[in-house]
């Protein structure tokens, strides 16, 4: 293990994980999402250490190891397979470029609870490898390469929003993010005096990959259906809920159910974003529990412990929105929360979930801050 205390880094960076508001699972389907970089970061240290090797220590999952870059291939080790992915495809973009380096993992983000703790590892390692040998990737590429990463070293055929909203996060501002173009408007938000309260179930959604490739071929299988037709939609997202209609009858009730979804959440989107823009919180929250039902019913992406955590916030007055949030099948809830509630609403939550299920809850005040940064 690389030695915390005398680790002289040359280059810092801070890359947060992220929030979602509403448009989950629109991000591949071309539709609107409204994500934000959050306060809760895992921090990267780098030096450079005249080498070809590359030494890797992550304090929070006490594991250390070391990269050869003459040999940059997938191991059986999923946190390795991050690096190795980042570090693969900036070789891809500009050859020649990387040099070895040792790095110092730290964190306060949780892992495995939907925040997007791998894009914020991704995009944090390949913005501090960019900055240290000064590689010259823009924006674009260290989002892209990071998703690739996913793609090709994970195997989660995962959107762009969560590697999207850790490069280009901003401080108290969402990102409206247009997915077909990658157009987006910077929001500036004040929930005063409420708060965003994340419920963590620690249902661990590591397992969720296989499930959620299928959910995106499920969609591919819809537009693909469709296009036949009506060739000029290249989004699902984008074709009108009466075009859907006209093929309730040839897909299968589970595909019919997952366009569905996709056509409802898009829309919700839009006009959840109406809402905050218009300073309207309580319809902006009613369509944070309509995404949810969304989820859970058509899209089938949630699971009991994340309904039971926003079923107890239906009749609490002082609670305006609350969903499953991310990929699903387990992680963290989001919720708004007014700030003279927020202890009571977590001891109540914490007491009911044990009681219900035996198992813990974590709970995460998060505030929403800048993407990855050099510090
Ligand atoms: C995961 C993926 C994202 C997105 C969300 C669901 O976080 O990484 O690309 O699809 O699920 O909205």
């Amino acid at each position: 293990m690389l030695a915390v205390n005398s680790f002289v880094s040359e280059v810092v960076v801070q890359s947060p994980g992220r929030i979602n508001f509403i448009g989950e699972h629109l991000d591949y389907n071309g539709g609107h999402v409204l994500p934000a970089a959050m306060n809760q970061k895992i921090t990267l240290k780098f030096r450079k250490n005249n080498s070809h090797m590359c030494h890797v220590t992550s304090i929070l999952l006490k594991n250390d190891f070391k990269i050869d870059l003459n040999n940059l291939v997938k191991t059986d080790t999923q946190w390795h397979n991050f690096i190795l992915g980042v570090l693969f495809h900036i070789n891809v973009l500009k050859p020649n470029t990387l040099k070895g380096f040792d790095c110092i993992i730290e964190s306060d983000l949780a892992l495995g609870a939907g925040l997007s703790s791998s894009a914020a590892l991704e995009c944090g390692l390949a913005k501090g490898i960019n900055e240290l040998f000064k590689i010259g990737l823009t924006d674009t590429e260290l989002i892209e390469l990071s998703r690739d990463t996913e793609h090709t070293f994970i195997g989660a055929k995962c959107g762009i929003m969560d590697q999207f909203a850790v490069i280009k996060g901003k401080k108290n501002h969402l990102l409206f993010l247009n997915c077909e173009t990658l157009a987006y408007d910077l929001i500036e938000v004040d929930f005063k005096p409420y708060i965003i309260v994340l419920l963590n179930s620690n249902v661990s959604h590591n397992l969720a990959n296989s499930a959620y490739n299928r959910r995106r071929d499920e969609c591919s299988i819809a537009l693909t259906i469709i296009k036949k037709k009506y060739p000029n939609y290249k989004f699902l997202s984008k074709v009108p809920l009466e075009i859907l209609n006209e093929f309730e009858h040839v897909l299968s009730d589970e595909i019919y159910h997952r366009a569905l979804y996709v056509i409802e959440e898009n829309k919700r989107s839009i006009n959840a974003v109406a809402h905050l823009k218009n300073f309207d919180f309580i319809n902006f929250g009613n369509c944070l529990y309509q995404s949810h039902y969304g989820l859970q019913q058509h899209y089938e992406v949630s699971c009991e412990e994340l309904d039971f955590l926003v079923e107890l916030t239906k009749d609490l007055d002082y609670v305006l929105g609350s969903r499953m949030m991310g990929g699903g099948f387990g992680g963290c809830t989001i919720n708004i929360v007014h700030s003279t509630h927020v202890d009571q609403f977590i001891e109540d939550t914490k007491g009911a979930y044990r009681k219900t299920y035996n198992k813990e809850l974590s709970a995460i005040i998060t505030t929403i801050d800048d993407g990855a940064c050099i510090v």
